[in-house]
C-alpha cells in the first residue's frame, strides 16, 4: 500500500526534538526530583469568568455545530480587540476562528505556499514551524539572526533570502524561543521588504498580550501592512488556556473566503461553548492575565540575575513570551549535549537550542519561565553550576 509523501516529510520532524522532555519526564515518573523547564504550558489558573462562561454555555445547550467560520460572537469579539489594539477598523468578516494558532497558521500556510514555493522564517523558530511548512509542500527557507543582536530579524538578513520563489514571511513576534519582540520601525522596515518583493506576511501573535517591555506590534495594525498580513493567534498563552484549542486568523475578507476553504475540509466548525468563552475571554479585563504577565517578567528577571556575575555566559532579559535563551557555547558543548548533562547530572529538564534551528540557537538552551520564582533560582544555581564546571 502507498502513502502520500506528507508523511515522509514530516518524519522526524515532531518527537525528535523532544527527546530530552520525555527523559525528563521519565526519571520524574521514576520519583527523580526534576525541575521541568521544557514546555510552554502557562501554570497560573486561567481566568474564573472564561471557565465559568464556558461551563454555562455547556450548560444551555451550547453544544451544536457551529459556524464553519466561527461563532458570530467569537468574531465580533475578536475584531474588537483587534480594532482597539490597532486603532483601524475591524469585521467579523476579516476573522476565521480556529482550535488554536497551530491549526490557524496550518490553515493559512495550506492556503498561501504549494510544492515550488518557499517560506522564510527567521531563525530561531518555533519546533513546529518545520512540519508546518513541510505539510504545504513548500520550502522552508531559514532567515539568520544573532545572539548579539538579541535574535532580532533584520531587513537585509531577509532581503538576502528572498529569492523569485519566495511567497510567505513567517513572523512570531514575541519569539518563542528568544523572546525577541519587533518594534514598530523594525516591523516597517521589514514590512517595506515584503511589499518590494510582495511576499505574503504569517504573524504568529500567540504571545503578544505577554509582552514586557516596548509596545508589541503587528504588521496586522500597519495600514501599509495589513493588505498582505494574516494574523494568528489564540487564548492558549494570554488567557492560560492551552486547553481550549480556541484561536483566529485575521485578515483581510477576501484572503478570510480563501482560509474558509480549507478549514471546512479540515475541521468545519469549532466548538460554539468555546467559542462563548473565547469572546468572554477577549471582553473586559482579566486581572489573571495581568498577573501571569508580570509573574513571567518576575521570573525572567530572577534568571537574568541568577546569571549576574557568570564569566561564562551572559543571559539577557527576553522582551516578552515565556522563554529565554542561555548561551552554553563556552562549555564546548553544543545545546543538545549540555541539556542531556544537566538532566543527568543536575536534574533540570531544558531544551537544546538546536531544536529552533541549527543557526543562531545553536549552542544555546531554551529555559521555559514556568514555575514559581524559587524554583526557577534554584535550577538557574544548577545550569550556572553545571556551566561553571564545564567552561
Ligand atoms: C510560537 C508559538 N506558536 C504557536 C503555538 C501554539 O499555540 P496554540 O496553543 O494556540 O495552538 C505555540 C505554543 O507553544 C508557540 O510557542
Amino acid at each position: 500500500m502507498k502513502y502520500a509523501s506528507i508523511s515522509d516529510r514530516l518524519a522526524g520532524l515532531g518527537a525528535a526534538k523532544w527527546e530530552v522532555h520525555y527523559a525528563g519526564q521519565q526519571q520524574a515518573r521514576a520519583g527523580v526530583p526534576v525541575i521541568m523547564l521544557s514546555i510552554g504550558e502557562p501554570d497560573l489558573p486561567p481566568p474564573a469568568r472564561v471557565i465559568e462562561r464556558a461551563i454555562q454555555s455547556l450548560q444551555s445547550g451550547r453544544t451544536r455545530y457551529a459556524n464553519g467560520q466561527g461563532e458570530l460572537g467569537a468574531r465580533l469579539a475578536i475584531a474588537a480587540h483587534l480594532a482597539d489594539r490597532s486603532g483601524m477598523p475591524v469585521t467579523p468578516e476579516q476573522v476565521l476562528c480556529t482550535a488554536g494558532t497551530q491549526n490557524g497558521l496550518y490553515t493559512a500556510l495550506l492556503t498561501l505556499v504549494e510544492h515550488g514555493d518557499e517560506v522564510l522564517v527567521p531563525d530561531p523558530y518555533y519546533a513546529t514551524y518545520e512540519g508546518l511548512v513541510a505539510s504545504s509542500g513548500a520550502t522552508f527557507v531559514p532567515v539568520q539572526t544573532a545572539p548579539e543582536a538579541a535574535f532580532h530579524l533584520t531587513p537585509a538578513a531577509l532581503e538576502a533570502a528572498i529569492t523569485p520563489r519566495s511567497r510567505v514571511l513567517l513572523l512570531n513576534s514575541p519569539s518563542n524561543p528568544t523572546g525577541a519582540v519587533l518594534s514598530l520601525a523594525e516591523v516597517d522596515a521589514i514590512g517595506a521588504v515584503c511589499e518590494k518583493h510582495d511576499l505574503w506576511i504569517v504573524s504568529d501573535e500567540v504571545y503578544a498580550d505577554l509582552t514586557f517591555s516596548g509596545r508589541f506590534c503587528s504588521p496586522f495594525d500597519r495600514p501599509q501592512l495589513r493588505a498582505r498580513t494574516l494574523a494568528v493567534s489564540s487564548i492558549s498563552k494570554s488567557h492560560l488556556l492551552p486547553g481550549f484549542r480556541t484561536g483566529w486568523v485575521a485578515a483581510s475578507a477576501d484572503v478570510v473566503q480563501r482560509l474558509l476553504s480549507v478549514a471546512e475540509a479540515m475541521l468545519f466548525g469549532s466548538q460554539p461553548f468555546l467559542a462563548d468563552a473565547l469572546a468572554e475571554a477577549l471582553t473586559g479585563h482579566h486581572p489573571e492575565v495581568d498577573r501571569f504577565r508580570d509573574s513571567l517578567r518576575g521570573r525572567a528577571e530572577a534568571v537574568v540575575e541568577a546569571f549576574a556575575g557568570c564569566a561564562h555566559t551572559q543571559v539577557r532579559m527576553p522582551e516578552g513570551g515565556m522563554f529565554l535563551m542561555v548561551d552554553v557555547r563556552a562549555t564546548g558543548l553544543d545545546g543538545e549535549q549540555f541539556a542531556w548533562r544537566l538532566l543527568e547530572e543536575e536534574h533540570v529538564v531544558v531544551m537544546p537550542g538546536e531544536s529552533f534551528g541549527l543557526g543562531a540557537a545553536a549552542g544555546h538552551v531554551r529555559v521555559a519561565l514556568t514555575v514559581d520564582q524559587a524554583v526557577l533560582r534554584d535550577a538557574c544555581g544548577r545550569i550556572r553550576r553545571l556551566i561553571e564546571r564545564l567552561a
